[in-house]
């Protein structure tokens, strides 16, 4: 049938009412031209022909298939010739009545967690303002019985619709002594209260559950949606993913010294070392560097700092990725920079380098770092390993050194100043 596909309507099919399946390959906007309200007509006009139905929908990319609105079970990425698609898998079509979606009174405990998470907002409020701050930590385990971080990510990706709220929610351990019963009213009590407090359906809470098995508590199993969202940080636009993996790709606690990297960095050669998915190197760029440098071990990470670049219309040769081990990467390099940001994991081990342990090796990491500096050249080093001690006298001998984590701890991670350390380093002048 000849028909625009937004006038999809039952009569138009065989069997509506018959179990069915929908497989649609819409255009991508990469040949033809495509755009979130055309996925969205389309999206609309299934649920209203045939909400019963399963779908298989080969979209544009993963943005183009959340314009649909629909809830996509699985969205397996693949291409299409040089192409990438998303496919979506739905099903049903329209998204099963869940006995939680309507709103509920909640008991004493979970009323208890809205309030603290009303309080904590109103005093975010102004801070949040000021700053066009749209990621935060608003919670940590502020009553220590409901044992969670959440933070709030707004995605303002679809820049035709209306920013989406996300939470992510990441449970901490529990004692062993508390029964896993009282550990699960807990979490659905939290749970509850933050969907209230929010109002936000049920796909976009992400929740890092602590799972009780042999060998101690560790987090569940993770979703494997692919689903990125598009969040702003200041000037610049960085993805993250906060379904898949324990963490989202962005540190909220280092937004403070991203900012500094942001506003210390033009005209300058920066690098970035353990460069994770980039979010200090987009900063950087965004506020003006003549060229930046990544350096991390992981290929996924690189990848998702080049994408984090993209978004933000920044690359080419100015903007070097490399995928190296740090330490070994220092020793070769013969470049200079005059501003470089160094935040190791407290550990690492993998094939391709030797074991990483930030308290065994700092004081010859930064001392390779602080080699790499131009005169006038100025290092950051961070770390988060809570008993952390800076090796003072090794690094007084080629470096001046200042902590400076008391500016560098946002308003949201007040309660847990320690979440991170940081310390500016310069090269030692000649006497
Ligand atoms: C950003 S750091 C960790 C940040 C934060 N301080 C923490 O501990 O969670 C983690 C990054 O270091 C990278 N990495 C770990 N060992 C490395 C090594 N020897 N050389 C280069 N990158 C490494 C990982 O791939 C990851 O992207």
């Amino acid at each position: 049938q000849v028909a625009d596909v937004a006038t999809l309507e039952p009569a138009m099919l065989p069997a509506a009412d018959a179990p069915g399946l929908v497989v649609c390959n819409p255009p991508y906007d990469a040949r033809l031209a495509a755009d979130p309200a055309l996925y969205r007509a389309l999206g609309d006009a299934l649920k209203r022909a045939v909400p019963d139905w399963r779908a298989s929908l080969l979209c544009g990319d993963a943005e183009l298939a959340r314009a649909t609105g629909l809830r996509a079970a699985k969205v397996y990425p693949v291409f299409n010739g040089a192409i990438e698609c998303a496919l979506i898998a739905v099903d049903p079509i329209r998204p099963a009545a869940r006995a939680d979606e309507g709103p509920r009174e909640l008991n004493e405990g979970a009323t208890m967690v809205a309030n603290r998470l009303r309080k904590n907002l109103r005093k975010l409020k102004a801070w949040r303002r000021q700053g066009g701050i749209d990621c935060f930590r608003v919670y940590d385990a502020d009553l220590p019985e409901y044992a969670a971080a959440i933070d709030v990510y707004i995605a303002a990706d679809d820049r035709d619709a209306a920013p989406r709220t996300f939470l992510h929610v990441q449970e901490y351990a529990a004692p062993a002594s508390i029964p896993e019963a009282d550990q699960r009213r807990r979490r659905n009590e939290l749970l509850a209260a933050a969907r209230e407090v929010f109002a936000v359906p049920r796909e976009q809470l992400a929740i890092k559950t602590r799972a009780r098995g042999k060998g101690g508590s560790k987090y569940g199993a993770f979703d494997q949606r692919g689903e990125f969202v598009e969040v702003r940080e200041g000037a610049a636009r960085l993805r993250v993913n906060l379904f898949d993996y324990l963490d989202t790709g962005l540190f909220l606690d280092h937004r403070p010294m991203r900012q500094r990297l942001h506003d210390e960095a033009r005209g300058k050669r920066f690098l970035n070392l353990f460069g994770y998915t980039g979010a200090a190197t987009v900063q950087a760029a965004v506020g003006g560097a003549a060229a930046t440098t990544t350096v991390d071990l992981s290929a996924t990470y690189l990848q998702w700092c080049a994408d984090n670049l993209a978004a933000n219309r920044i690359g080419g040769r100015d903007h070097a990725l490399v995928q190296a081990d740090v330490m070994a990467w220092l020793a070769a390099d013969r470049g200079r920079y005059e501003l470089v940001f160094c935040d190791p994991p407290t550990f690492s081990n993998s094939k391709r380098a030797d074991d990483f342990d930030v308290q065994a090796r700092h004081v010859e990491l930064l001392r390779l770092a602080i080699a790499r500096l131009a005169p006038d050249g100025v290092l950051y080093f961070s770390n988060n390993f809570r008993r952390f001690r800076l090796d003072e006298a090794a690094v007084a001998a080629f470096a001046e050194c200042e902590e400076i984590s008391a500016s560098t701890i946002p308003p949201d991670f007040e309660r847990n100043p320690r979440i991170h350390r940081c310390w500016r380093l310069r090269p030692r002048q000649p006497d």
